[in-house]
Protein backbone atom coordinates (compact mmCIF):
# COMPACT_ATOMS: atom_id res chain seq x y z
CA UNK A 1 0.00 0.00 0.00
CA UNK A 2 2.79 2.43 1.04
CA UNK A 3 4.54 1.74 -2.11
CA UNK A 4 2.60 3.58 -4.37
CA UNK A 5 3.28 7.44 -4.18
CA UNK A 6 1.05 9.32 -1.86
CA UNK A 7 -0.50 12.90 -2.53
CA UNK A 8 -1.49 15.56 -1.02
CA UNK A 9 -4.98 16.35 -1.19
CA UNK A 10 -5.96 19.62 0.51
CA UNK A 11 -6.01 21.10 3.79
CA UNK A 12 -8.83 22.26 5.25
CA UNK A 13 -9.47 25.24 7.74
CA UNK A 14 -13.31 24.19 8.95
CA UNK A 15 -15.72 21.41 9.55
CA UNK A 16 -17.52 21.76 6.58
CA UNK A 17 -14.09 21.88 4.19
CA UNK A 18 -14.04 17.66 5.25
CA UNK A 19 -13.09 15.44 2.05
CA UNK A 20 -16.19 12.76 2.14
CA UNK A 21 -15.56 10.31 4.95
CA UNK A 22 -15.58 7.42 2.14
CA UNK A 23 -12.70 5.91 2.85
CA UNK A 24 -10.85 4.15 6.08
CA UNK A 25 -8.62 7.14 7.68
CA UNK A 26 -6.03 7.69 10.72
CA UNK A 27 -5.02 10.86 11.67
CA UNK A 28 -1.41 12.11 13.73
CA UNK A 29 -2.12 14.02 16.70
CA UNK A 30 0.35 15.37 19.20
CA UNK A 31 2.30 18.84 20.60
CA UNK A 32 3.55 21.21 18.62
CA UNK A 33 7.12 20.06 17.21
CA UNK A 34 6.88 15.87 18.41
CA UNK A 35 7.43 15.16 14.50
CA UNK A 36 3.90 14.39 13.27
CA UNK A 37 4.44 15.97 9.92
CA UNK A 38 7.92 14.57 9.69
CA UNK A 39 6.33 10.71 10.38
CA UNK A 40 3.94 11.06 7.31
CA UNK A 41 7.23 11.61 5.31
CA UNK A 42 8.90 8.88 6.79
CA UNK A 43 5.69 6.24 6.33
CA UNK A 44 5.51 7.50 2.60
CA UNK A 45 8.92 7.94 1.79
CA UNK A 46 8.55 11.42 0.46
CA UNK A 47 10.99 13.91 2.20
CA UNK A 48 8.73 17.12 1.59
CA UNK A 49 5.12 16.02 1.71
CA UNK A 50 4.52 17.15 4.79
CA UNK A 51 6.17 20.31 5.65
CA UNK A 52 8.08 19.71 8.78
CA UNK A 53 9.90 22.58 10.64
CA UNK A 54 12.24 23.75 13.33
CA UNK A 55 9.20 26.60 14.26
CA UNK A 56 6.43 24.64 16.35
CA UNK A 57 3.21 25.48 14.92
CA UNK A 58 4.16 24.94 11.55
CA UNK A 59 0.97 22.87 10.33
CA UNK A 60 -1.73 25.28 11.00
CA UNK A 61 -4.68 22.91 8.80
CA UNK A 62 -5.86 19.83 8.53
CA UNK A 63 -3.95 18.06 6.07
CA UNK A 64 -4.85 15.40 4.33
CA UNK A 65 -2.67 12.87 2.13
CA UNK A 66 -4.25 10.41 0.03
CA UNK A 67 -2.87 6.84 -0.36
CA UNK A 68 -4.19 6.17 -3.90
CA UNK A 69 -6.46 2.93 -3.43
CA UNK A 70 -5.82 3.59 0.37
CA UNK A 71 -6.72 5.79 3.66
CA UNK A 72 -6.28 9.19 3.77
CA UNK A 73 -3.40 9.77 6.67
CA UNK A 74 -4.43 13.11 8.18
CA UNK A 75 -1.75 15.68 10.01
CA UNK A 76 -3.38 17.64 12.30
CA UNK A 77 -2.63 20.96 13.89
CA UNK A 78 -0.27 20.17 16.98
CA UNK A 79 -1.84 21.38 20.52
CA UNK A 80 0.29 22.89 23.64
CA UNK A 81 2.17 25.67 21.06
CA UNK A 82 2.68 28.73 23.86
CA UNK A 83 4.34 31.07 21.34
CA UNK A 84 1.09 31.92 18.88
CA UNK A 85 -1.93 34.66 19.20
CA UNK A 86 -4.63 33.04 21.53
CA UNK A 87 -6.77 33.59 18.93
CA UNK A 88 -5.51 31.76 16.57
CA UNK A 89 -4.89 28.74 19.01
CA UNK A 90 -8.31 28.77 20.02
CA UNK A 91 -10.05 28.85 16.46
CA UNK A 92 -7.15 25.51 15.67
CA UNK A 93 -8.31 23.48 19.04
CA UNK A 94 -11.79 24.38 18.15
CA UNK A 95 -11.30 22.74 14.75
CA UNK A 96 -8.95 19.76 16.15
CA UNK A 97 -11.69 18.66 18.81
CA UNK A 98 -14.45 18.82 16.38
CA UNK A 99 -12.21 17.04 14.04
CA UNK A 100 -11.29 14.68 16.84
CA UNK A 101 -14.43 14.12 17.92
CA UNK A 102 -17.11 13.73 15.10
CA UNK A 103 -15.31 11.71 12.20
CA UNK A 104 -17.04 9.11 11.50
CA UNK A 105 -14.49 7.24 9.06
CA UNK A 106 -11.46 8.22 11.56
CA UNK A 107 -10.16 4.40 12.48
CA UNK A 108 -8.02 5.38 14.93
CA UNK A 109 -6.02 8.12 16.31
CA UNK A 110 -1.94 8.28 16.63
CA UNK A 111 -1.05 10.22 19.46
CA UNK A 112 2.78 11.57 19.29
CA UNK A 113 4.62 11.42 22.22
CA UNK A 114 8.35 12.53 22.27
CA UNK A 115 10.38 10.27 23.81
CA UNK A 116 12.40 12.53 25.75
CA UNK A 117 9.23 14.25 27.38
CA UNK A 118 6.77 11.52 27.77
CA UNK A 119 2.65 12.05 28.36
CA UNK A 120 2.01 15.54 29.62
CA UNK A 121 -0.75 17.55 30.85
CA UNK A 122 -1.66 18.84 27.33
CA UNK A 123 -1.65 15.14 25.93
CA UNK A 124 -4.41 14.14 28.86
CA UNK A 125 -6.99 16.78 27.65
CA UNK A 126 -6.76 15.24 24.03
CA UNK A 127 -6.48 11.45 25.20
CA UNK A 128 -9.75 12.50 27.67
CA UNK A 129 -11.47 13.95 24.80
CA UNK A 130 -10.79 10.63 22.32
CA UNK A 131 -11.76 8.87 25.59
CA UNK A 132 -15.47 10.56 25.57
CA UNK A 133 -15.54 10.22 21.97
CA UNK A 134 -14.89 6.34 21.92
CA UNK A 135 -12.15 7.16 19.38
CA UNK A 136 -9.54 4.43 19.83
CA UNK A 137 -6.07 6.01 20.31
CA UNK A 138 -2.37 4.57 19.78
CA UNK A 139 0.57 6.05 21.16
CA UNK A 140 3.41 6.72 18.94
CA UNK A 141 7.11 7.33 20.74
CA UNK A 142 8.69 9.95 18.21
CA UNK A 143 12.47 10.85 18.23
CA UNK A 144 13.69 7.38 19.84
CA UNK A 145 17.23 8.32 18.20
CA UNK A 146 17.39 11.23 20.88
CA UNK A 147 17.07 8.75 23.86
CA UNK A 148 19.18 6.36 25.71
CA UNK A 149 18.22 2.45 24.63
CA UNK A 150 18.77 2.46 28.89
CA UNK A 151 16.06 5.28 28.95
CA UNK A 152 13.97 3.71 26.86
CA UNK A 153 12.52 1.30 28.67
CA UNK A 154 11.57 3.22 31.43
CA UNK A 155 9.99 5.84 29.03
CA UNK A 156 7.38 3.09 27.39
CA UNK A 157 6.72 2.36 31.19
CA UNK A 158 5.88 5.91 32.32
CA UNK A 159 3.48 5.92 29.19
CA UNK A 160 2.06 2.52 29.94
CA UNK A 161 0.77 3.78 33.32
CA UNK A 162 -0.25 6.78 32.03
CA UNK A 163 -2.73 5.06 29.12
CA UNK A 164 -3.64 2.34 31.61
CA UNK A 165 -6.15 5.41 33.20
CA UNK A 166 -7.73 5.47 29.15
CA UNK A 167 -10.81 3.24 28.14
CA UNK A 168 -9.73 4.19 24.39
CA UNK A 169 -6.19 3.80 24.43
CA UNK A 170 -4.87 1.11 22.61
CA UNK A 171 -2.49 -1.27 24.85
CA UNK A 172 0.62 -1.28 22.32
CA UNK A 173 2.81 1.59 21.57
CA UNK A 174 4.86 1.84 18.94
CA UNK A 175 8.79 3.30 19.31
CA UNK A 176 10.03 5.42 16.36
CA UNK A 177 12.75 7.16 14.67
CA UNK A 178 12.02 9.25 11.64
CA UNK A 179 16.20 9.56 11.85
CA UNK A 180 16.71 6.06 11.67
CA UNK A 181 13.37 4.74 10.43
CA UNK A 182 12.53 2.63 13.58
CA UNK A 183 9.29 1.39 14.11
CA UNK A 184 8.19 2.84 10.68
CA UNK A 185 7.83 -0.70 8.72
CA UNK A 186 5.84 -1.23 12.00
CA UNK A 187 3.35 1.70 11.78
CA UNK A 188 3.00 1.10 7.51
CA UNK A 189 1.80 -2.83 8.91
CA UNK A 190 -0.85 -1.24 11.49
CA UNK A 191 -2.52 1.51 9.05
CA UNK A 192 -2.48 -1.07 6.55
CA UNK A 193 -3.98 -3.62 8.50
CA UNK A 194 -6.54 -0.68 9.91
CA UNK A 195 -7.58 0.23 6.08
CA UNK A 196 -8.51 -2.81 5.35
CA UNK A 197 -10.82 -4.18 7.50
P1 LIG B 1 3.68 21.16 14.23
O1 LIG B 1 3.26 21.10 12.80
O2 LIG B 1 4.28 22.47 14.62
O3 LIG B 1 2.64 20.75 15.20
O4 LIG B 1 4.96 20.15 14.44
P2 LIG B 1 5.07 18.62 14.00
O5 LIG B 1 4.60 17.75 15.09
O6 LIG B 1 4.51 18.39 12.64
O7 LIG B 1 6.68 18.45 13.97
P3 LIG B 1 7.63 18.36 12.70
O8 LIG B 1 7.38 17.10 11.95
O9 LIG B 1 7.57 19.64 11.96
O10 LIG B 1 9.06 18.16 13.42
C1 LIG B 1 9.57 19.09 14.36
C2 LIG B 1 11.08 18.96 14.43
O11 LIG B 1 11.44 17.69 15.00
C3 LIG B 1 11.77 19.03 13.08
O12 LIG B 1 12.96 19.79 13.23
C4 LIG B 1 12.09 17.56 12.77
O13 LIG B 1 13.22 17.41 11.95
C5 LIG B 1 12.35 17.00 14.15
N1 LIG B 1 12.05 15.55 14.21
C6 LIG B 1 10.89 14.95 13.91
N2 LIG B 1 10.97 13.62 14.07
C7 LIG B 1 12.21 13.35 14.51
C8 LIG B 1 12.90 12.14 14.89
O14 LIG B 1 12.39 11.01 14.86
N3 LIG B 1 14.20 12.28 15.31
C9 LIG B 1 14.82 13.50 15.39
N4 LIG B 1 16.08 13.54 15.83
N5 LIG B 1 14.19 14.66 15.03
C10 LIG B 1 12.92 14.59 14.60
MG1 LIG C 1 3.38 19.59 11.45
Amino acid sequence: MFARETQFLKGVVAMDGLPAADRPEVCFAGRSNVGKSTLINALTGRRALARASNTPGRTQEINFFEIPDGPYLVDLPGYGFANAPVAVVGAWQRLLKSYLSGRQSLRRAFVLIDARHGVKAVDEEILALLDRSAVTFQAVLTKADKVKASEREKMLQQVRGKLSAHPAAYPEIVLTSSETGLGIDTLRGIIADLSAE
